[in-house]
C-alpha cells in the first residue's frame, strides 16, 4: 500500500472542549507522521471556498458558518493507507453512528459539529493540505 497524504482539522468545536491535546494524541497514537499544523481562523468566505464540493447541499451554509465560528487546527498527516486509515480512526460522519473509540464517538455532539476533519481521496487531500499549507511548510522537518 502507498504512503498517502490527508488533512485533519479539529474543528471549532473540538478547539472549544479543549480536545487539542486528547485528538493529537489519538494522531501519535496510531502512527501517523505529522508534516505540518498549525492553529487558524477561517473567514466565512474562506470556509465556504474550502467547502466548496458541498456548495449544493442543504447543510452548506450551516457548515460554512460552524467552521468560521471560531479557531481550528488544521494538521497534515501522513501515512501508508493515510486517507482510509484517518477515516477509519475519525469515526462515521455522526457521532451517534461511530464506533466506540473513534475520536467522533469521543469528543463529537453531532453530526455537524462532529470535531475532526478528514479528506475523503488522495485528490482531495493534496488540494486540502495545499490551502492551508505552503510547499516550504510542508519540508521534511526530521
Ligand atoms: P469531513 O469532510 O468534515 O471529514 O466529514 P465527512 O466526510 O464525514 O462528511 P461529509 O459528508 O463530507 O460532510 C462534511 C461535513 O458537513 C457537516 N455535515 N452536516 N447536518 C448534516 O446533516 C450534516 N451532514 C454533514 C459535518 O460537519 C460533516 O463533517
Ligand atoms: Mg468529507
Amino acid at each position: 500500500m502507498a504512503i498517502e497524504r490527508t488533512l485533519c482539522i479539529i474543528k471549532p468545536d473540538g478547539v472549544k472542549s479543549g480536545n487539542i491535546g486528547n485528538i493529537i494524541a489519538h494522531i501519535q497514537k496510531e502512527g501517523f507522521k505529522i508534516l505540518a499544523m498549525k492553529m487558524a481562523r477561517l473567514s466565512s468566505q474562506s470556509g465556504g471556498k474550502f467547502y466548496e464540493v458541498h456548495k449544493e447541499r442543504p447543510f452548506y451554509g450551516e457548515l460554512v458558518s460552524f467552521m468560521s465560528s471560531g479557531a481550528c487546527v488544521p494538521i497534515a498527516l501522513e501515512k501508508e493507507n493515510g486517507i482510509a486509515e484517518w477515516r477509519r480512526v475519525i469515526g462515521s460522519t455522526d457521532p451517534a453512528e461511530a464506533a466506540d473509540g473513534t475520536i467522533r464517538k469521543l469528543y463529537a455532539k453531532s453530526k455537524g459539529e462532529n470535531a475532526v476533519h478528514g479528506s475523503d481521496s488522495v485528490e482531495n487531500g493534496q488540494r486540502e493540505i495545499a490551502f492551508f499549507f505552503t510547499e516550504g511548510e510542508l519540508a521534511d522537518l526530521a
